[in-house]
This record gives structure tokens, sequence and C-alpha cells, in this order.
């Protein structure tokens, strides 16, 4: 019996480290990628799409992939994989990647390269907005411009820099008289790296009491903007303001440190427009074994006692159902489940 113990073990080791080492040949092989041209930059993006011309159509937006950690690139990787998928059947057409900043890890020039890499497996015109971790010169040298407006079809697009935290006078001048611009297009979008709002509690991150968030999420909603996209925090949320969709997409590769119940997964976000209609779906995406191994499988585990002790998930749907003794109107008592 020992005997046959010993070799379902071995077995099962083998399989194991069979599938850790499967799982990291992308990234040994991303390593051998050539990263596309510094000329393959947001102004190239944009011309790629002049000729689209419809009103149904897709987009993805993801953020916060930090190239640069192998971590990261390799997280990345997987989500680019699905990415590349979404056109299949050829029912509706993806027209563009947008990056809502935090392309590199820490602004060094081997981060661009390594993003310029990820371009290479993206198979649809990339466009980003400019993150806090990205050196607004080595964006420029190899993203392009860092504010623009553009048009895709019946859509009008607005990416801003708000790398530094707030918006100045001169970009909401700008901001306003884009929006203004926009209003014969059925639908506007905005994208820049901060959120105008706290995604997540108990962070550092405090938005919902600054000036400038008030007159962003106002202009908004006067001008109908359909969705905002933002990322920074390395999760996923959405909240309406106004009636105005404001989506937080920051798990597009980076090593995330909120519990998944919260938000905190790796994902990007696929955009449907038809005609004024919009919707969205959220791509959840399960890390590379080996990153699940070493990384992920023990952050939750971390919450899930820190739940256990009462402190951990904030919102999530795993948060501790606390039962109640209730009676009703003919005074019968039973149990209700309250989350
Ligand atoms: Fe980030």
């Amino acid at each position: 019996m020992a005997f046959m113990r010993n070799k379902w073990i071995k077995i099962i080791i083998i399989v194991f480290v069979a599938m850790v080492l499967y799982s990291l040949l992308p990234l040994v092989s991303f390593y051998f990628v050539k990263g596309a041209s510094k000329n393959d930059n947001n102004q190239n993006a944009l011309s790629e799409l002049e000729s689209n011309k419809g009103v149904y159509f897709s987009f993805i937006v993801f953020g916060d992939n930090h190239a640069g950690l192998c971590f990261n690139d390799a997280a990345a990787i997987k989500e680019i994989w699905h990415m590349n998928r979404e056109d299949r059947h050829g029912k509706s057409p993806i027209d563009f990647v947008l990056n809502v900043g935090d392309v590199s890890l820490d602004g060094s020039r081997r981060d661009f390269q390594n993003y310029k890499k990820l371009q290479t497996l993206i198979k649809y015109p990339l466009i980003s907005a400019i993150g806090n971790h990205d050196k607004p010169g080595l964006f420029k040298e190899f993203c392009g411009k860092k504010e623009f407006t553009f048009v895709n079809r019946n859509s009008y697009f607005i990416v801003l820099d708000n790398e530094v935290g707030e918006l100045s006078e001169k970009q909401f001048e700008f901001l306003e008289e884009k929006l203004k611009a926009g209003q014969k297009y059925d639908n506007i979008f905005v994208a820049m790296h901060k959120p105008p709002f706290d995604p997540y509690q108990q962070e550092w991150y405090n938005m919902d009491t600054s000036p400038w968030a008030f007159r962003f999420r106002k202009l908004c909603a006067e001008y109908n903007v359909r969705m905002v996209f933002t990322g920074h925090k390395h999760m996923f949320k959405s909240e309406k303001f106004d009636g105005v969709e404001n989506i937080v997409t920051g798990g597009g590769g980076m090593l995330i440190e909120i519990p998944e119940a919260d938000g905190g997964y790796l994902h990007y976000v696929r955009v449907m427009v038809n005609h004024d209609y919009v919707t969205y779906e959220v791509r959840k995406v399960s890390p590379p074994f080996w990153e699940y191994v070493t990384y992920y499988f023990w952050k939750e585990m971390v919450y899930r006692v820190r739940n256990f002790l009462g402190n951990g998930y904030i919102s999530g749907n795993d948060v501790k159902k606390v039962p109640l003794r209730v009676k009703d109107l003919n005074d019968r008592e039973y149990w209700m489940i309250k989350k």
C-alpha cells in the first residue's frame, strides 16, 4: 500500500511540476519577441481607425499592466492571448485596445521596451494613456502624444493626462471644448489614468472630496458622456455618477493586492457599441499557473485568514454572513441570513 501511495504522490508531483513549467513557456518565448517600432505609437494607431465605418463595433480597455516585471508581463501575455480571440467568429470587429495607463512598472526605458514587446503581441491598434508610473519623456518617445481626441465610427473619444492626480484649469478648458465638439456623435467616451472617485476603501487614494473630481463628474454628466474609463487601482469597479458609468479597470497584469472578492482580479473590459447603446463585459482572466502557485493563491489565503478574524473583505460576496433570528406576522420564528 505504501508503494502505491508513493507512486501516486510521485505522479501528482510530476504533473504539478509539468503544469508549472508549461505555464512558464509563454513568458520564456516573450523574451525573444522583438518590440514594436517607436513609430507604432498613439498617432499611428489613430490613423488606422480613420477608415472604420458603421455603428456596430467593440473595443477593449485595460490598464496597469506595469510592464517590466516577469509576474506582470506573464499575466499581461495571458490577457492578450484572450483579447486576440475576442473577434473570433467575426461577429463584431474589435477596433482597438485602449490602455488607461501605468503601461510601465516604474517608467524605466527597459519597462517601456517590454511594453513595446507586449504591443507586438496585440493584434489590434493599441492606444495608451499615461499613468503616474510612466515617465512623460519616455512615454512620448515610446507611445506618442498623451492628450488627444479621436473619432471611431459613430463615437468620440477623449484621452486625458491626469498622472499628477488632478486636472488643471487648462485641461478643464480643453475637456469642455472637446465635449462640445463630441455632441454630434452618438457616444462620448473619456479615458484617463486616475479615477475621479475612490474605488476602494482603506486606501491612501482619496478623490471623493476633491474639487476637480466633482467638477469632472458634473461636466461629464452635462455633456452626456457615455462612459469614463480609468485604472490606477488594481481592480475592477464600476460606479455611476449622474447616470455616467465610471469604470475602473486596473487589472491588466500588475500583481494585484486587493482581495478577489472585492474586485482584485486580472481582467480586461470589452465594450460593445450598437448605435447609441453601449454595453460592456468584464473578462476575468486567471493568472498563469506558476503565478497562481507563487503569488495569487497565497494572497487569497492571507485575506481568508483575515476575513476569518473579521477584517478581510470589504464588499465581496464572501463577506461574513450574519444569521438573524426573526419573527413573521404569525409570530413564527425563523433564521434569516443577512449579508
Ligand atoms: Fe498602477
